[in-house]
């Protein structure tokens, strides 16, 4: 599937989406993001499709918003757009989205790598909240995403100053996976979705969910989601299978039921 806006590949297990927009660094149009949210909303739906990898390419991941589609906009313009809201709808994905990530990741593009499961990050990307820099503020969860990944402290200097830093400091503060030389970071990510794609498909389904449970509960709650997730995995197939396989010493045939 092509089209101008964004580039769809199918492998074995995985798709690959990929933004194109290359002559303004990738930078997210409305038009974009709501093709973006229809196909990861479509691949979700795929059985086929076990894990996504969301990418750009070397030079960007996404350099953030539209600036030039937001510069004349007013508050009420804003509201009607809701643009946002659109990208609350990305979180409820339940297929495992792995942000494959080089040069820049900037503003709603950070926020979008952010709102990925994983990273698998290029040596020369180059991570930002500069919204600052244009009279704004992060508004597609930097503030509140940034934060719990790296620790408040961090999270307000990069979004007060709009400073980027560099892949080893991501992996250093936790915002990547890894870090892998720019020839390469598409491949390790396909590898890591392929790997994904090889497990169990409910069982990573309810996983993804328990853990993201975690940033919206109380350790009590979170834990009894966790606990219901677990039991209910007793009734698929796939338990019985990968817990006979073991003790039969073969390899697990999965049937993502
Ligand atoms: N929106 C629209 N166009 C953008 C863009 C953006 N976010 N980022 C880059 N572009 C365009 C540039 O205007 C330029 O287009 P033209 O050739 O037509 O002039 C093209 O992409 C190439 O960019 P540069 O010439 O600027 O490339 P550079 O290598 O000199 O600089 C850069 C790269 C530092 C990333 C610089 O482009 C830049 O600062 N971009 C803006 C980054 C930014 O502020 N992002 C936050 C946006 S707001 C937001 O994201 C809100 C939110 O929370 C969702």
């Amino acid at each position: 599937m092509e089209n101008s806006l964004l580039i769809v590949h199918h492998d074995t297990g995985i798709a690959i989406v990929q933004f194109n927009r290359p002559e303004v660094l990738n930078a997210l149009n409305m038009a974009l993001m709501a093709e973006l949210v229809d196909t990861l909303e479509a691949l979700d739906k795929d059985d086929d499709v076990r894990c996504i990898v969301l990418t750009g390419n070397e030079k960007a991941f996404a350099a953030g918003a539209d600036i030039k589609e937001m510069a004349g906009a007013t508050a009420i313009d804003m509201l009607h757009r809701d643009q946002f809201a659109r990208w609350d709808r990305i979180r409820k994905v339940k297929t495992p989205i792995i942000a494959a990530v080089s040069g820049f990741a900037l503003g709603g593009g950070c926020e979008l790598m952010m709102t990925c499961d994983m990273v698998v990050a290029s040596e020369t990307t180059r991570i930002g909240q500069p919204e600052i820099n244009i009279g704004v503020m992060p508004g597609a969860g930097g503030t509140q995403r940034l934060t719990r990944a790296v620790g408040k402290v961090k999270a307000m200097e990069m979004v007060l100053t709009g400073s980027m830093i560099t892949a080893d400091e991501a992996l250093q503060w936790g915002l990547v996976n890894r870090v892998v030389p720019v020839e390469v970071f598409l491949d390790e990510a396909k590898a890591l979705a392929r790997e994904i794609a090889s497990k169990p498909p409910v069982a990573v389904r309810l996983a993804k969910e328990a853990v993201l449970r975690s940033f919206d509960t109380t350790i009590e709650g979170g834990l009894e989601f966790e606990r219901k997730n677990f039991y209910m995995l007793f009734a698929s197939e796939d338990q019985k299978e990968g817990m006979q396989a073991f003790v039969e010493k073969r390899k697990a045939e999965w049937k993502g039921r």
